[in-house]
Parts: structure tokens; sequence; C-alpha cells
């Protein structure tokens, strides 16, 4: 059946008396209980309470991580701004920001772990440790230039890897973050 065909049985069905609105591309019926669209691809009748209001999907935060196998479990703490311990069983080949993102810890990751901003610094807490990681690449050494409260010992969470050699890693939050791009300081 035509589209006008469709349009005209539409219109006949519809009570007395609608007021009519009309663009060069779509025109509606207002009515209490019913709307046509009309375009070129398409024409339907949707009664208003087929009509869903407009909505938007949350921002996905949550880090990637892949849940350890038992037996298998190295363990990482973080240390957040209010001095909460938060100590958590991970996978090797987690990064520190994917683990902290998916147990709700307060790590941005401003630019999605691409070495771009120092929203995921961290500070290990123990030299032994900071030592057994491989050395920060210069992109790394970078972003650390502009992270609020450089120490000896930062990293950025997005570079830092756990491998077995870093089962115990014990890294504190520091007490704010700087987000050029936002203007950001927490
Ligand atoms: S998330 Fe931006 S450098 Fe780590």
């Amino acid at each position: 059946m035509s589209t006008s065909r469709i349009l005209a049985r539409s219109l006949r069905s519809l009570p007395a008396s609608p007021t009519l609105t009309s663009s060069p591309r779509s025109f509606s019926i207002k009515s209490t209980s019913r709307k046509i669209i009309n375009s070129p691809r398409s024409c339907a009748v949707f009664s208003s309470s087929a009509l869903r209001p407009f909505s938007t999907s949350q921002i996905q935060r949550h880090g990637h991580i892949t849940p350890p196998k038992p037996g298998e479990e190295l363990y990482v703490t973080f240390i957040d701004k209010e001095e909460k311990e938060h100590r958590i069983a991970v996978s090797a080949g987690d990064n520190l920001l994917d683990i902290a993102q998916a147990n709700d810890l307060e790590m941005e990751g401003a630019c999605g772990g691409s070495c771009a901003c120092s929203t995921c610094h961290v500070i290990v807490l123990d030299e032994e440790y900071y030592d057994k990681m491989p050395e920060p690449e210069d992109d790394e050494n970078d972003m650390l230039d502009l992270a609020f409260g450089l120490t000896e010992t930062s990293r950025l969470g997005c570079q830092v890897v756990m491998t077995k050699e870093l089962d115990g890693l014990r890294v504190k939050l520091p007490s704010m973050t700087r987000n050029l791009q936002a203007s950001d300081f927490k």
C-alpha cells in the first residue's frame, strides 16, 4: 500500500477536529491521543503512551579487569584520600587505573589510560616495590611532571601493570589531582 493511502486511512481514524501543523519535512496532528509523523521514508501512527522520553546512558567509568583465578590472586592496597585502606585481590596484567575504577576508588583517568594526563597519579609507598617496576617511559615522565604533589616514587596508575613481583604493592592516592583540560582541581 502506498504511503499516501496509509496516511489517508490513518487520518480517517482520528477523532474529529484535530489541529494540523505542517513543515516542509514533516507534519503532526495534535490531539490528546494520537500523533502522526510523516517522512519520505516512513509513515506511522503512534499513541501518546508509546512515545518514550529522551534519555542518555551514564558514562562508563569502570575499568575492565579480569577476576583472579582461585590461588592466583595478587594483592594491591590503595590508601585513599581519607587514609582508608582498600586491599584488593587482582590478576596479573591488570593496571592500577582499571583496578581502582572497577572498585569504585576515586581515580579519574581523564585520558582513558593513554598516558596523556596525570589524573591517575599514585604514590608507591614502598621503595622496594617502586624499584621492581619497569622504568617509566618518557611520556609518563612528561605527564608526571604535571602531577600535583609529585614524589620520588610517583607513577601513573594506568602505566603500572600488576605482576607477581608486585604482589603486596601499596599505593597512596594523592590528595589532589590536576586535570589541565578541565582546569579541575580536586
Ligand atoms: S589516565 Fe591519563 S595518564 Fe593515566
